[in-house]
């Protein structure tokens, strides 16, 4: 069912330069003609993302503007074990293109084979949320790169280690002078990954065609299923706009009578409400990232239906928008049908490895 497609030739920068109207078309993150081989292109150049239909403008960064240059280094750090202690652990490993960019595990596993307590978010659309990780202790993506490097489960490498380790890759220390015009530093790490994290865009699904007037986009049942997801099932109180996401914290009671439950956003915000509390993930591309919810624990869509339908977990900080739906079968069926064909792209945000430095 899910097609993917590579972002070919999608990006067409117009350049006005000293009269000369330059027409440039560029593969999406230098796929088309491989990164690191991107000697000719400019470190300057503005790097112009075509959104897909459905979703907002990317919020402006002001000091990170995107660039072809910057894209590709970004790209290159991504995929670079080099940054974990053992050289066995790249971002790529927990939130891996080919698995919706998240990992298919229920908690993630680190270096020698460390697993934490919390599943991998997709990193689709990260741009736009407000606040990054399932407590949100984070809020931009450039604050949020240098986390899991240092993380003693995740990569395990102190950043002044990892910048050093770059700093003595040669391809490494000329690309980060020629993009900042400065020598390898923790800041610029962080800006570069970033940026490359804001091309991974998912959009225009059969949803957004569907609401953009092509009434042949989705199936009959995916369309009933809409209408519960926007109406009597009540998902669109949290999961809403062109994210679907409130970029809020809820209480679902997901893992709240384990022995030692993970508290969630109150660790962060202090705020006795905020107990259980999880971030509003995205529901795009939601088909490719199973198991669900922070902890992983449920295996599929159905099950997650079937969750909310029966009321979730009842606890002292249930959501107030959380309560028995009591949806039937047929309901169930068609809620999934939405989830999984309505927002499914056959655009899918796909990209390979790039050769390392
Ligand atoms: C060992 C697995 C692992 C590795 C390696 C890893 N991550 Fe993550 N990532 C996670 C987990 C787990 C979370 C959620 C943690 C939490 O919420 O506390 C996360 C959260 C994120 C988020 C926030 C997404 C959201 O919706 O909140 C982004 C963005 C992200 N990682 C990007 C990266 C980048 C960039 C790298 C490489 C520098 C990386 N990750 C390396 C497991 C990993
Ligand atoms: C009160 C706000 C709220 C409502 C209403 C709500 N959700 Fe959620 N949804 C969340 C939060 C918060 C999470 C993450 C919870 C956690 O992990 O503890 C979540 C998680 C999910 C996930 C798993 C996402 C992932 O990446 O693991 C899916 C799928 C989902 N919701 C679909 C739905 C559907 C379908 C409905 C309607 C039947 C719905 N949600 C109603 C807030 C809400």
């Amino acid at each position: 069912m899910l097609r993917a497609r590579k972002w070919l030739g999608l990006c067409l920068t117009i350049s006005l330069n000293m009269g000369l109207i330059n027409f440039v078309g560029f593969g999406l993150l230098g796929i088309a003609r491989g990164v690191g081989e991107t000697s000719t292109a400019s470190a300057s150049e503005p790097f112009e993302l075509s959104i897909p239909l459905g979703l907002k403008p990317l919020p402006v960064v002001k000091d990170n503007p995107l660039t072809e240059a910057k894209i590709a280094l970004g790209k290159q750090l991504y995929f670079d074990p080099r940054l974990s202690d053992d050289n066995s652990v790249s971002c790529a490993s927990c939130h891996d293109p080919h698995k919706g960019w998240s990992n298919g595990d229920a908690t993630a596993v680190g270096v020698r084979g460390q697993r934490g307590g919390r599943s991998a978010p997709t990193v689709i659309n990260s741009v736009y949320q407000h606040f990054q990780f399932w407590d949100g202790r984070a809020g931009s993506l450039e604050e949020q790169a240098l986390g899991p490097i240092a993380n003693p489960i995740e990569m395990n490498l102190p950043i002044d280690q990892a910048i050093a380790r770059l700093a003595a890759i040669e391809g490494y220390a000329e690309q980060f002078q020629q993009v900042f015009d400065r020598p390898v530093n923790a800041e610029d790490l962080g800006k570069a990954l970033a940026a490359f994290e804001r091309t991974v865009l998912s959009g225009n699904a059969p949803y957004d065609r569907f609401k953009a007037g092509d009434k042949n986009a989705l199936s009959e049942q995916a369309q009933v299923g809409m209408k519960l997801f926007f109406g009597k099932a009540n998902c669109s109180s949290c999961h809403a706009g062109a994210n679907f996401t409130d970029n809020g914290f809820h209480n679902l009671g997901v893992n709240i009578h384990h022995e030692q439950p993970d508290s969630g956003r109150v660790a962060i915000s202090q705020l006795g409400g905020d107990h259980g509390a999880f971030k509003t993930p995205t529901l795009r591309e939601i088909a490719r990232t199973a198991p669900y919810m922070h902890d992983g624990s449920l295996a599929t869509l159905k099950d997650v239906v079937e969750y909310y339908s029966r009321g979730a977990t009842p606890n002292d900080h249930l959501d107030e928008e959380i309560f028995p739906l009591n949806l039937s079968d047929d309901q169930q069926a068609a809620l999934v049908a939405f989830l999984e064909e309505g927002l499914s792209s056959d655009e899918y945000p796909l990209v390979e490895p790039p050769k390392l430095p």
